[in-house]
Order: C-alpha cells, then sequence, then structure tokens
C-alpha cells in the first residue's frame, strides 16, 4: 500500500522480519474501533461523504464478522493488522474504501489502537487487582485472632495476629492498585489526527472521535503522540512491583507450609505431586507466581531500553513495545486467576503456629517484658540489657521463658514483679501480647478489626468506581 515510490518488491526475508502480525493481529477490534471512529469524523467534517462514511463503516463491520468466523486470515504481505483490515475495505467498497485512511498514518493509528486495547485489558486487571483484596480481606476476618509467630530476619521476633499478616499484604497490593489506576488515566488520551508526526493539513475534528472513543482528553502534541510509550511504562511499573510483591507472598507461605514451620496449609487443588517420591505435596503455583517475577520486570527494562536512545518521534523500534507488553499483561492475568482462589483456600493450623513459638521457647515476649520494665521507671537501654542477660540464662538452663521461677526471673531483673511473671507465662499469654500491641497500625486485635471494615468499605467503593468507568468506556456495538 506504500509501494508508489519503489521499483521493485519487498524481498520475502524483509517480509518476514518486518511484519508484526503475530503480534498486534490481536488487536484487530480494538483497531477496527478506532478506524470507525474516524470514517464518522471524516464524514461528519465533510473530508467524505455521509454515503461513503457509512459505507466504511458497513466494511469494517463486516471485516470484524468475517476475521471473528475465522473467515478472513492475515497475510504477512500485508505487514500488520492495520494494512491487514484496510486493504480488505479496500477489496469490498473498492475507491471508497480507499479513503479510509485519509488524514492518517499507521503510527497515530497504532497509538490510538493500543490505548484502546490496553483500556479494556487494563479495566479487566483492575477487577482482578480487585478480586485479590477481597480474597485478603476474607482471610483478615476469618484469622483475625488467631496468633501466629512474625519474624524480622525470618528469625521469630514477636507474635502476630494473622489478620494482621494478610492485611499486610492487603496494603501493599492496594498502593499496586492505584499504581494501576494512574496508569489506566495516563493512557486515557486521544492521539488520532495526530498523522505521522505533524498534524494534517485537512479539517479533521480531533474533538470528535476523542469523544466517540470515549477518551476522557485530546492529546496535546501531535509529535509527542506517536513518539511516547510511557503510558506503557507505567503499566510495567505497576506490573513489577505487583510481580514483586506476589513473589514475597508467595515466598511467605511457601516457607510456613514447609514442615519445618509447618503451620500454614495449603489447599491441595494447589499443589502438586512428585513423580518419584509418593509422599510430597509440592507449593508449585507458589513458586511459579515467584517464578514470573524475572520475566515482568524484564519487559520493563526491555522498554526502556528501546526507548532511550530513539530520534523523535516514531521509530519501528516502537513496533516491539507489544511483545514484552502483551506478554506482563498474560503474566498478571494468569496469577491473578490463581492466587485468590489459593488464598480464599488457605488455613491456618493455630496449634502449629502455638508449638513454632513454643519452640521458640517463649523469648518471642522478650519486648514485652522490657516494655513492662519501661513503664515502672527503668531506662530502656537497662531493662534491655537485663531482659538480654534473662535470655542468655534461659539458653544456658536449657529453659523457655515458661519455666523460669519468680525467684529465678527476680535474680536476674531485681525490678520483677507478679506482673511481669504474668507476662511470659499463663494462660493466652501470647494472645495478650498480641492484644497490648495497640498503637495505631500495630497488630492489636481491635486495631486490625478496625482497618479491615475500613478497608471493606474502600473496596466497595473502588468495585463501584469500577463498574462506571466500565459503563463509560464500553463500545456502543
Ligand atoms: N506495525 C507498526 C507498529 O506496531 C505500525 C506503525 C508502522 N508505521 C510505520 N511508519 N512503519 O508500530
Amino acid at each position: 500500500m506504500w509501494k508508489g515510490r519503489f521499483e521493485g518488491d519487498t524481498s520475502k526475508a524483509v517480509q518476514k522480519f518486518t511484519q508484526s502480525l503475530d503480534l498486534d493481529w490481536r488487536l484487530y477490534r480494538h483497531d477496527i474501533r478506532g478506524s470507525i471512529a474516524h470514517a464518522r469524523m471524516l464524514g461528519s467534517a465533510g473530508i467524505i461523504t455521509a454515503e461513503e462514511a457509512d459505507l466504511i463503516v458497513c466494511g469494517l463491520e463486516a471485516v470484524m464478522t468475517e476475521i471473528e468466523l475465522g473467515r478472513l486470515q492475515p497475510s504477512d504481505e500485508l505487514e500488520d493488522v492495520h494494512m491487514n483490515i484496510e486493504s480488505r475495505v479496500i477489496e469490498l467498497f473498492g475507491p471508497i474504501g480507499a479513503k479510509l485512511h485519509t488524514g492518517r498514518s499507521r503510527n497515530d493509528q497504532i497509538a490510538t489502537t493500543m490505548r484502546l486495547y490496553m483500556r479494556d485489558r487494563l479495566l479487566d486487571q483492575r477487577g482482578a487487582v480487585l478480586h485479590l483484596l477481597e480474597a485478603l480481606l476474607n482471610r483478615a476476618e476469618a484469622h483475625l485472632d488467631v496468633v501466629v509467630p512474625g519474624y524480622t530476619h525470618l528469625q521469630q521476633a514477636q507474635p502476630i495476629s494473622m489478620g494482621h499478616y494478610w492485611m499486610a499484604w492487603f496494603e501493599a497490593f492496594s498502593r499496586d492498585m492505584r499504581r494501576l489506576a494512574s496508569a489506566y488515566d495516563a493512557l486515557d488520551e486521544c492521539p488520532l489526527g495526530s498523522g505521522a508526526l505533524a498534524g494534517s493539513t485537512l479539517p479533521l475534528n480531533r474533538e470528535a472521535t476523542a469523544r466517540e472513543l470515549r477518551f476522557s482528553s485530546v492529546s496535546q502534541n501531535s509529535m509527542e503522540s506517536v513518539a511516547s510509550r510511557d503510558y506503557m511504562a507505567d503499566y510495567h511499573h505497576f506490573a513489577s512491583m505487583f510481580a514483586v510483591h506476589a513473589s514475597r507472598l508467595a515466598e511467605d507461605l511457601i516457607i510456613y507450609s514447609t514442615q519445618e514451620f509447618a503451620w500454614i496449609k495449603l489447599p491441595d487443588a494447589f499443589c502438586t505431586g512428585s513423580s518419584m517420591m509418593p509422599q510430597k505435596k509440592n507449593p508449585d503455583v507458589l513458586e511459579l507466581i515467584r517464578g514470573h517475577t524475572g520475566q515482568v520486570i524484564g519487559h520493563m527494562v526491555d522498554l526502556l531500553v528501546t526507548m532511550k536512545g530513539l530520534p523523535m518521534t516514531y521509530d519501528r523500534d516502537l513496533q516491539e513495545d507489544k511483545r514484552g507488553l502483551f506478554a506482563s499483561l498474560d503474566a498478571l492475568d494468569g496469577v491473578l486467576e490463581v492466587l485468590p482462589q489459593l488464598l480464599v483456600a488457605t488455613e491456618v493450623d493455630a496449634e502449629a503456629a502455638r508449638a513454632a513459638l513454643d519452640k521458640g521457647r517463649g523469648f518471642a515476649l522478650a519486648t514485652d517484658v522490657a516494655e513492662h520494665l519501661v513503664m515502672q521507671g527503668i531506662p530502656f537501654r537497662d531493662a534491655h540489657f537485663k531482659v538480654g542477660k534473662l535470655v542468655k540464662h534461659c539458653i544456658d538452663e536449657n529453659k523457655a521463658f515458661t519455666d523460669l521461677s519468680f525467684e529465678e526471673l527476680k535474680t536476674l531483673v531485681p525490678e520483677a514483679d507478679k506482673r511481669t511473671m504474668d507476662i511470659i507465662s499463663g494462660p493466652d499469654v501470647l494472645r495478650r501480647s498480641v492484644e497490648k500491641r495497640n498503637t495505631f497500625g500495630g497488630t492489636g486485635f481491635t486495631q486490625v478489626a478496625a482497618r479491615i471494615r475500613q478497608a471493606k468499605d474502600h473496596v466497595f467503593g473502588v468495585g463501584e468506581a469500577l463498574s462506571s468507568e466500565r459503563d463509560r468506556v464500553r463500545p456502543r456495538w
């Protein structure tokens, strides 16, 4: 279609090398939607007649049906999705079809098509992340009063509410949700009408196409519109951050479910067996979630490196922007399909969690003892030192905190009283420790419960906003 100034045919090898159909054929719906808006605008602006515009729109709709029924297969000779569709419209309507590409370049066409395509994919993904947030809330509510070990450096640190643990991930993924929403906002402007780079001599009505395609605004600069891909980079940043979070969560659950920790029970349906060892139950789903992270980060780096040396404006290198983007979109869709289901079926073995803390000999309560002494006026550094000595004594004597007699305690910590004893022994000692960490955002049960209530309202609001956004951008056809 651009052969006018050429003498010979393109070599087969070049056709194969430059075609992008393996990547962009999946964009046909969005490309057609953009073309329909463009044709209607050409008609209403009087650049083509209303009848011609109607015919072209009919042609585009017919091509859509042909593709959907598998009757129109892409051809390499026509390079990409745009030219395959346009040439079919020309085949159907001859000279009238040949008016479709008036005032347009594939440069602003692909920029528009990608934004339309990503808008749909990102909307779906926002729904899927919301679903993940709901799954975390579900677990947080179910495990609010289950006490488990909390770790720093993967060493037992302090007892926590398992609800607090799940809500920790809720907060991280909520921020990812905001990042995804801002990537979505970034793509919400219409580049159509920018032409190859400089706009057009024809009286195109850019407002009209933007409105028809449900974009919130028209892009400001025709050059930048065909050159920029930073809205894709915004998605990649979200995707990378999300993948890193999902990977860390997966890593935790893998560790907590090993025989050595054993206080998390992963659902059978989300584990697999070994072909050789009959006893095995492997956390393959979680490992694959962790295993996807490198690719997703790689795709972000790929795009940024592609962009960094590109002269203003469009360069063919940009055709490669799709490969990593589609791979990351697909990878995240996969993770988002399994992760919420896995989470809601994941159980915590409260007994095993208590046993794990007992194995730590109750030393996870050491800070509680030191803080109790602080409330009696002892400087924290002295209290820290004395409780450290107490721990050392237990290690030397091979004892747990609960095995200490009041006399032993008194020898090492003369300021200790009966209430100090209550902190390290007695019924519900772990639960009481969690209950007392009542600072804002702490693991105290009332803190966590309050945050869960708030978070549920928030999630409901986000769900409502998402469904009205879906209605706003939904195509007419
Ligand atoms: N297939 C191209 C892409 O995906 C479309 C734009 C081609 N433009 C050009 N001037 N060769 O980027």
